[in-house]
């Protein structure tokens, strides 16, 4: 078995970040805001859009009443807007659906637009405690160079077998911290340039850091 997992665990506990504001307190709206706003823009441009988003409109339901001016007036700097549309018809089809809760269900989840694979996962897994991996590109950057995967894993057979190693490795308890382990991972050690593999818990069993192929990992898209 993988002992991925635990280590990762514990690594983030000590060096993760703990004080994103959509942690505290986690709910499944502030996770799916939070979610839908990283798709396409940095962590550290997130928080203050994320801030004054919820503020202003705090909870789903709220989310669903409000005018489609306040909404995108609320996304714009952002970019993308076709996220705020979709967050905006997916609050109004929670409300007419599931009482004003984002479902805690895979296939519920993916029924609202807006919502893919790994932003139902990020959900079920951070506000639900459900075992349900994400795939972003710090974590597709992670497996690829931990399993010494090659091929553009942008292409579907690449990414199908990520899914895979990312469902083996997903914990069945703490869910919430995993996920937010694997990205700031990522994030903040297995980097694109420069990885600090001295400082990480996987190195120990990691093909790229074994095989010196850490500079061509995960491979680029081809020409
Ligand atoms: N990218 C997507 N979700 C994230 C999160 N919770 N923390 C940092 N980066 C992310
Ligand atoms: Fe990434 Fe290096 Fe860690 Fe492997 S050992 S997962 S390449 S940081």
């Amino acid at each position: 078995m993988s002992q991925l997992a635990p280590r990762l665990l514990a690594w983030q506990q000590q060096y993760g970040r703990n004080d994103l504001p959509w942690q505290h307190p986690r709910s499944a709206y502030r996770v799916w805001l939070s979610e839908i706003m990283l798709q396409q823009t940095q962590v550290a441009t997130v928080l203050s859009y994320f801030q004054r988003f919820v503020e202003a409109l705090p909870d789903l339901p709220a989310l669903a009443a409000a005018s489609e001016d306040q909404v995108l007036g609320l996304w714009s700097g952002l970019g993308y807007y076709r996220r705020a549309r979709f967050l905006h018809a997916a609050a109004k089809q929670a409300m007419a659906l599931h009482e004003g809760e984002l479902p805690a269900d895979f296939d519920a989840l993916l029924a609202l637009p807006g919502i893919g694979r790994s932003t139902a996962g990020a959900i079920l897994a951070q506000a639900y405690g459900l075992p349900y991996p994400i795939m972003d590109g710090n974590v597709k950057r992670v497996l690829t160079r931990y399993h010494g995967i090659s091929g553009y894993p942008g292409l579907g057979p690449i990414e199908k077998q990520l899914w895979l190693h990312a469902e083996q490795h997903m914990p069945q308890t703490d869910t919430a911290r995993y996920t937010q382990a694997i990205m700031d991972l990522g994030a903040l050690v297995c980097r694109r340039s420069q990885p600090d593999c001295p400082a990480c818990p996987l190195q120990d069993d990691c093909v790229a850091h074994r095989d010196g192929l850490t500079d061509s990992l995960p491979s680029p898209r081809p020409a």
